[in-house]
């Protein structure tokens, strides 16, 4: 049988690189774009985090640098390639430069999303699953979270933009019965490949509770600041369910046999341990794992921050047979091996990339002038 192939918005980030890892690993074969709007590129148009995946996996993956708001090159990868099923993760995700840039969120999430769809039904496929977040939950009525939980009552743009796709898709798959699609509500994806060689590495400001922990470990800063210590949660210290990336990876694997296997139009599922853990649990959990001290410091309460969140994760296990495996301490182990193997991130990748097609670039440029040939000499190397 030949193999099934994926196509994946946002390959080059965070979680779709976790996630390329899984894919091939389970025989499929990966055709990823990526505009780099939050992720790391050489000079030549290729994604470091995607040539690791491949070193990891021993096998290969075609890129694209793409937008997906380039609506004719969307449609001209598709052309080229016999898509079986859409992974959608390209979106950009800062909740306060949403608050600032409104606009710009709705742009590209929302209309990338848009162009994204009318591609695939232009090409017959009509298997997708979208990358959400629990914050379509906005303040919890009931914990653990369950899908049926109310949608909608959010707090910010970026998160608005989660909630109006997800309702543009079931609409969608109301009015056109071909669909078959999956929107997967990550809580708080965390940590890295066991190897060390991919990991978090974006290029906007974040300021997470993981990686800001890892900077205090690393010594980068004198201490985490907790946001309110004085919530109703058994420590004072606002709760959440951190889900490994690889747990998170897997659970995209396990969504794409489910569409194989069934066909249900739209389907939500919870991707998350279904355990909750405080701040300050988590410091002292990093804390144990590297050896470092992780000092807390009390502050007052983040504006418009949640006191709980975590998933009852049930509906995956039943009907996707997934479940988290990773425990909290594998994700500060792995999270602290990514980040000491790679204190500059993908960094060290790109610079080497940049220096080896200067390196072509002047070679060429020595030749064409052996060859007497005119000024105009191009570095000869790009993606796609
Ligand atoms: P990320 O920023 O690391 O990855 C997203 C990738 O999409 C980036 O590489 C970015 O360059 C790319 N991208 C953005 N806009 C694009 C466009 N118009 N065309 C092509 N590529 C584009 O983020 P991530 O953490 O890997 O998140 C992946 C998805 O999961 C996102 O949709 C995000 O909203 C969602 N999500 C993430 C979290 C989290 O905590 N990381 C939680 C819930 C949901
Ligand atoms: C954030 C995003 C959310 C996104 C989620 C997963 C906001 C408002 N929300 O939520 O949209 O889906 O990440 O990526 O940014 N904390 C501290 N000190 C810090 C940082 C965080 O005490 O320096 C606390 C927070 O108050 C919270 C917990 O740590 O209790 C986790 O915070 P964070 O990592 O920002 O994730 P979320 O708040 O869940």
């Amino acid at each position: 049988m030949s193999k099934k192939c994926v196509f994946v918005t946002g390959g080059a980030g965070y979680i779709g690189s976790h996630c390329c890892v899984e894919l091939l690993q389970a025989d499929y074969d990966v055709v990823a774009i990526d505009n780099f709007a939050n992720s790391r590129h050489t000079g030549a148009g290729e994604a470091p985090a995607l040539k690791r995946v491949e070193e990891i996996t021993s096998k290969k993956l075609t890129f694209y640098q793409c937008d997906l708001l380039d609506a004719e090159k969307v449609n001209a990868i598709f052309d080229k390639h016999q898509i079986d099923y859409v992974i959608h993760f390209a979106a950009i995700k800062a909740v306060g430069e949403s608050m600032q840039f409104p606009l710009l969120y709705y742009k590209n999430n929302v209309i990338g999303t848009i162009n994204l769809v009318e591609a695939m039904k232009a090409h017959n496929v009509y298997h997708m699953v979208f990358s959400s977040s629990c914050c379509v939950y906005g303040d919890p009525e009931h914990l653990p979270i369950t899908e049926d939980h109310p949608t909608g009552n959010v707090t910010n743009v970026y998160g608005r933009t989660k909630y109006l796709i997800e309702e543009m898709l079931k609409d969608l798959t109301h009015a056109e019965p071909k669909w078959n699609i999956i929107s997967l509500r990550y809580f708080n994806p965390v940590g890295a490949h066991p190897s060390g060689r991919i990991g978090e590495d974006p290029t906007k400001n974040f300021t997470n509770l993981m990686p800001y922990i890892a900077q205090v470990a690393l010594g980068n800063k004198p201490h985490i600041n907790v946001f309110g210590g004085d919530y109703n949660t058994p420590d004072g210290t606002g709760v959440r369910d951190y889900i490994h990336i690889m747990d998170l990876a897997s659970g995209h694997v396990a969504a794409l046999n489910k569409l194989s296997q069934e066909h249900f139009r739209y389907k939500t599922y919870n991707l998350g341990t279904g355990e909750g853990v405080s701040v300050k649990q988590l410091a002292a959990m990093f804390e144990r794992v590297t050896g470092r001290p992780v000092p807390c410091l009390v502050q007052p309460r983040r504006l418009g921050d949640i006191v709980s969140m975590f998933a009852n994760a049930s509906r995956a296990r039943q009907e996707l047979g997934w479940t988290a495996q990773r425990s909290l301490e594998d994700m500060c182990r792995d999270m602290w091996r990514w980040q000491t193997m790679n204190p500059r991130g993908y960094q060290d990748d790109c610079d080497a990339g940049a220096a080896a097609t200067t390196g072509q670039a002047a070679l060429a440029k020595a030749a064409a002038v052996t060859n007497g040939v005119a000024n105009g000499v191009s570095n000869g190397v790009s993606g796609h």
